[in-house]
């Protein structure tokens, strides 16, 4: 604009416009980005994700992992000597939110890189939006594989559902021996629905039967009719893909209703919440996580060390996951030598051998992680409890060979008992993602 309509314009303003105008801030203000492009200045990122409603515990922890990374990375002096600044926006657990807060982090606050969400369902929603607007997305926590699908400028720092299903199918059959399972669907979520047909797929293959299959929707309280019907056909094992609230809602009324099978789960489990709320109903049952909290590995004891320091707390595996997700972006940045998307989204799709908390990450031509890990954790005395450990690159390394005899099938997922829960498992697997 030049300075002559400016100055007309100018004089019937209100002073909020002309605020507004001068600064280039929406009223909301103090946290807008300037300088976010380019070369110079601050580097601004968004960060969307359930800091409230119904899965804040995700958001929170993923938030607590991302300041650890970032408070590091400026503490070290910046990227190519440019500080970080995180814009943080809560969707409030819902996906048509997630999308505002992404519209809103790429449209008001300029933001390079966004990283976000934890739920697949709140992901797909946003992930359209930073795709088109060629802004990098890296989730670090969601599982189903049509996020990274939406496009190339998707990235995820988890490993994925098929992957997590074979995995706990081959557990409960193989090593658990059971040959009878239910599957309880909280239809409203593209995770819990995708992690239920992932896991089918496998218990069926390896011989199992599906005695009975029931759903819900996030955020019912009363699952009594299914958790009855389910009874009726005595499954060996209730498998439930859902996340941490409705899941110690559903062992509580399953033990009401007289049921003492295990009830399993996928890592939507993972929350500080989740024995809060289940109590001794969830004692004997079993989830599948990205890392476990007693991994004796350095990398494992600093991060844990330094989180309970900031925190006060043990950090779940959301906050190990926000925490690698950071530290991949900023090594991207630092790479790219700019923030220029269509650059940075390469650098990013170029990450290889990243050391990070949840291991390595070694990203594929699809987006996603090459051969991470996974853990089957049991809940015994209100702990969880190491069962078994996934390891695609240990075992591809050659350095910790497999040692179970049912793992027998070339290219399939099989896990291996761990013999003394909390300590680093002696054995590994035939698979890589
Ligand atoms: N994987 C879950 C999803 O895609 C989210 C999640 C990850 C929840 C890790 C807890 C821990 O919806």
């Amino acid at each position: 604009m030049d300075g002559k309509p400016m100055k007309k314009m100018l004089m019937v303003l209100t002073t909020a416009t002309l605020s507004l105008m001068l600064f280039g801030c929406p009223p909301k203000t103090s946290e807008t980005a300037n300088g976010a492009a380019g070369t110079e200045g601050e580097i601004v990122i968004g960060e969307y994700g359930s800091l409230t409603g119904a899965e804040a515990t995700f958001g929170v922890s993923t938030h607590n992992g991302v300041m650890l990374a970032l408070d590091e990375i400026n503490g070290a002096g910046g990227v190519n000597g440019r500080k970080i600044r995180v814009i943080t926006e809560d969707d409030q657990s819902k996906a048509e939110e997630a999308a505002n807060a992404v519209t809103k982090l790429i449209s008001q606050n300029n933001v390079i890189a966004v990283i976000g969400e934890v739920a697949s369902s709140n992901s797909l929603a946003a992930a359209p939006i930073c795709n088109s607007n060629k802004v990098p997305m890296i989730t670090p926590s969601s599982t189903n594989p049509k996020v990274t699908e939406v496009g190339d400028y998707i990235f995820r720092m988890c490993f994925i559902d098929p992957y997590q299903g074979e995995a706990m199918a081959n557990y409960l059959s193989k090593q658990q021996g059971m040959k009878k399972a239910a599957i309880l669907i909280d239809n409203k979520s593209d995770y819990s629905t995708g992690l239920a047909q992932f896991f089918e797929r496998t218990f069926l293959a390896n011989g199992g039967q599906i005695v009975a299959k029931a759903s819900y929707a996030k955020g019912d309280s009363d699952f009594r009719s299914q958790l009855t019907a389910i009874k009726e056909k005595n499954p060996e094992v209730i498998f439930v893909p859902g996340y941490y609230n409705d899941i110690g809602q559903i062992a509580i009324q399953a033990r009401d209703l007289g049921m003492q099978q295990p009830l399993a789960g996928g890592d939507g489990w993972e929350s500080p919440k989740l024995i809060e709320i289940g109590g001794k109903a969830l004692e004997g049952c079993f989830y599948s996580n990205h890392y476990h909290v007693d991994d004796p590995s350095p990398a494992v004891r600093e991060f844990v060390q330094k989180y309970e320091e900031r925190f006060g707390a043990k950090p779940d595996s959301l906050a190990a996951l926000g925490y690698d997700s950071t530290r991949v972006l900023a090594d991207a940045l630092k790479r790219a030598g700019t923030t220029d998307g269509p650059k940075l989204r390469d650098a990013i799709a170029a990450t290889k051998g990243f050391s990070g908390v949840t291991g390595t990450v070694n990203l594929g031509p699809d987006r996603n992680p090459i051969g991470k890990k996974l853990v089957v954790l049991e809940i015994k005395n209100g702990q969880r409890a190491l069962k078994a450990v996934v390891d695609p690159m240990a075992d591809a390394a050659g350095t910790t060979p497999a040692t179970d005899t049912t793992a027998t099938n070339a290219g399939t997922t099989a896990t291996t008992d761990s013999s003394t829960s909390g300590t680093a498992p002696s054995t590994a697997t035939t698979r890589t993602q």
